[in-house]
């Protein structure tokens, strides 16, 4: 798992972060199991640059990696801000469609296939682990894709990542670009395969899961799914999708501790100020929410009925139970249970019956609506 919260998480408006708020960041990822943390991008300002080489001197297990487009001078700048990690990658890129060389760069297919094996080599220079992303791979011709994995591969790359950079491939785009690349690039066996995607389409997870049914052994992520526009793929998708899955849980292990998704996506919560909507998978304030009355019977009985994960094994809150129009007897019954009152039969049909009627006007029932049903109040006020 390389986790680029704070580089490509760390550029979607509203997400900057001080140095300080990196660092702690960075220490929850660390401790969390990570694989890779992608610090920043040095060359951007000297703030940046400083918050590299804080990240740099601070994280103990996971390799750090630092972004430096492919030119001399990025990626010396990336090289002095992790002269402190003690694992570190440089991770260079260049765009490798003809869209991003005409229009952005100005450059054709030749340049670009110079500048990236030069940018490799002289990573290799200053550093043994050297990534390389052929930025908008997805809308590559392939053809040409290959050809610059060939280069960034004979250069010395010990990763190749292939990014979905506007999230505009589908699954059997995926699947036919590792293909392309995997049988056509020689010595692609001895680098790693890498993909990192983007949710324009919301398939980012997916296309993940899919790039490593077909060869790649390194998926990008961001926590909360924060990045670019509508984001990366989220950390906390991939590795639970990787565990409760069937068909991954027995092929691959992240080495991700679970339970600390949510302590590590609340932080990064409280420091961007941005929460993830209520609905996210994982780390939503509703993903182990349950209003409807079917759903909270299923879970009162057993949680797996409509849970495929527990709250613990994410570090979310425990279940709730939410009481709306739509619950029913039994979770009410157990919430007074709850609240320290064992409700006879008769009670429980009255104070259901008054609790519908409740429900029906108010959105959300408080324990203290509970109560003024209990003691006979609320339907009169
Ligand atoms: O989306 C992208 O292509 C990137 C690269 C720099 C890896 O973020
Ligand atoms: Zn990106």
């Amino acid at each position: 798992m390389f986790d680029t919260t704070l580089r490509d998480g760390e550029q979607s408006p509203g997400s900057s972060m001080t140095g300080p708020e990196k660092l702690r960041v960075a220490r929850a990822l660390d401790e969390m199991g990570v694989n890779v943390i992608e610090a920043g991008f040095p060359v951007a300002s000297p703030e940046e640059f400083e918050a590299v080489v804080a990240v740099a001197g601070s994280v103990e297990k996971a390799t750090v990696a630092a972004l430096a487009r492919a030119s001399r001078h990025d990626v010396e700048r990336a090289a002095e801000a992790l002269t402190d990690a003690r694992r570190p990658r440089i991770h260079t890129f260049l765009p490798t469609s003809d869209l991003h060389l005409e229009h952005k760069l100005g450059i054709g297919r030749d340049e670009a296939l110079r500048r990236i094996g030069d940018a490799v080599e002289h990573a290799r220079r200053h550093v043994d682990d050297v990534e390389f992303s052929a930025e908008d791979a997805t809308r590559t011709d392939p053809t040409f894709l290959v050809q610059a994995v060939a280069v960034a591969v004979q250069a010395g790359a010990t990763t190749v990542n292939l990014p979905d950079t506007v999230g505009f491939a589908h699954a059997d785009d995926v699947a036919r670009m590792f293909d392309a690349v995997r049988s056509g690039v020689p010595g692609i066996e001895g680098v790693v395969l890498s993909f990192h995607g983007h949710d324009d389409l919301g398939l980012a997870t997916a296309n993940s899961l899919t790039a490593l049914d077909h060869g790649a052994r390194q998926v990008e992520c961001t926590l909360n799914g924060i990045g670019e526009r509508a984001g990366n793929a989220a950390l906390e998708e991939v590795v639970m999708a990787l565990r409760v899955l069937p068909r991954y849980r027995e092929r691959y292990a992240t080495g991700v501790r679970a339970e600390r998704l949510g302590p590590a996506s609340r932080l990064l919560a409280r420091i961007t100020g941005i929460r993830p909507q209520p609905n996210k998978a994982v780390v939503g304030a509703n993903a182990f929410a349950h209003e409807a009355g079917i759903h909270q019977h299923g879970v009162l009985a057993d949680p797996r009925t409509y849970e495929i994960m527990t709250p613990g094994d994410v570090g979310a809150p425990e279940s709730v139970l939410v009481l709306g129009k739509h619950s029913g007897r039994h979770a009410l019954v157990r919430r007074y249970e709850d609240l320290g009152f064992t409700l006879t039969p008769e009670e429980a049909s009255r104070a259901y019956r008054l609790f519908v009627m409740l429900a029906d006007r108010k959105r959300d029932i408080h324990d203290e609506d509970l109560l003024a049903i209990y003691y006979g109040g609320t339907m009169e006020r």
